[in-house]
């Protein structure tokens, strides 16, 4: 892609980590919001995104389930990233979907930055945990290593800020760029029918913007924008990159995990979804009847 074209976009930044070691928390903290409160058994089963602003610099956070169930979701959210932020509860430590979870953002190639978090209870214990990750190459910088740990708690918000400092830091070096001139690619983070609304996409825009009234396509499914809502359902008219929005308008429910696209036309549109459901994803990419470079696309 031109250079010229691309400007500075938010970190898109995944909280990882084994259940209930305080991922959705930590978030709750950052955002001063309430979401574990309202999660059936205390259990995180979907991605959230939420975009926050620290003193007018934007990060968009992926919330993701610890649970042994969500391997996939996991997945996803380090395929999305640029930054994955490990939750290690500092009383439990490392434990099967911690190792997990590095695995999926060392797959990916994101830098990971280890939040040890719990560290009000009397039982937390950070240089276990340092010495845990330790094995998996995960070295703290006072040890030697290069890997940021920030210890912190989501009940008294100690190190929030720290934690905070840290990611706008480590995103600074990533020098994240991308262009909001062009039809928007994004990612389905997540996807359900809605009785009055219909289908509603969670959609990650990495690409460029997406507008109301632009024609899509997502996976097997098309449509035109109607409507664009933010994490606290207020309305949107665009959404530039790295913004995660509830977009509705497609003409049936995409997967997680398929890819966005606004075309120019609605015909355009209709034959991404139509390709999608004859020659499958890869096929796709690679043949797309749609008047845009393979690099437009991804
Ligand atoms: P899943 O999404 O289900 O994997 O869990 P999670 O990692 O999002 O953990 P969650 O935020 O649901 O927190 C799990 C439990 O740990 C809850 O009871 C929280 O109140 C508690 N908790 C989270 N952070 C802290 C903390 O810093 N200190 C203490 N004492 N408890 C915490
Ligand atoms: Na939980
Ligand atoms: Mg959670």
């Amino acid at each position: 892609e031109d250079e010229s074209v691309l400007v500075p976009r938010p970190p898109v930044v995944c909280v990882m980590g084994h259940v209930d070691h305080g991922k959705t928390s930590l978030l709750d903290a950052i955002r001063d919001a309430h979401v574990t409160d309202r999660e059936a058994g205390g259990i995180t089963q979907h991605i959230g995104a939420y975009g926050v602003s620290i003193n007018g610099q934007r990060i968009t956070f992926l919330d993701t389930p610890g649970h042994e169930a969500f391997t996939a979701m996991r997945m996803r959210g380090a395929n999305s990233t640029d930054i994955a932020v490990l939750v290690v509860a500092a009383d439990d430590g490392v434990m099967p979907q911690t190792i997990e979870a590095i695995n999926h953002a060392k797959a990916a190639g994101v830098e990971i930055i280890v939040a040890i978090n719990k560290i009000d209870k009397p039982s937390a214990n950070v240089d276990r945990v340092k010495q845990e990750l330790s094995e998996y190459e995960l070295i703290p910088e006072d040890w030697g290593g290069s890997t940021v740990f920030v210890p912190v708690s989501a009940k008294t918000h100690e190190g929030i800020d720290n934690l905070l400092e840290m990611i706008l830091l480590t995103a600074e070096v990533l020098e994240l760029k991308a262009n909001p001139k062009r039809h928007a690619r994004g990612l389905v983070l997540e996807a359900k029918l809605d009785k009055g609304k219909g289908p509603v996409a969670n959609i990650l825009v990495q690409k460029g913007t997406l507008h109301v009234g632009d024609y899509i396509a997502a996976g097997a499914c098309s449509g035109k924008v109607r409507a664009m809502m933010d994490e606290n359902s207020r309305r949107l008219k665009e959404a530039g990159p790295s913004t995660p929005v509830e977009v509705l308008g497609l003409n049936d429910v995409p997967n997680a995990g398929e890819i966005l696209v606004a075309t120019e036309t609605d015909k355009e549109a209709k034959n991404f979804a139509a390709t999608f459901v004859s020659e499958g994803k890869n096929r796709l990419l690679e043949d797309t009847k749609a008047k845009m470079s393979l690099d437009d696309l991804f």
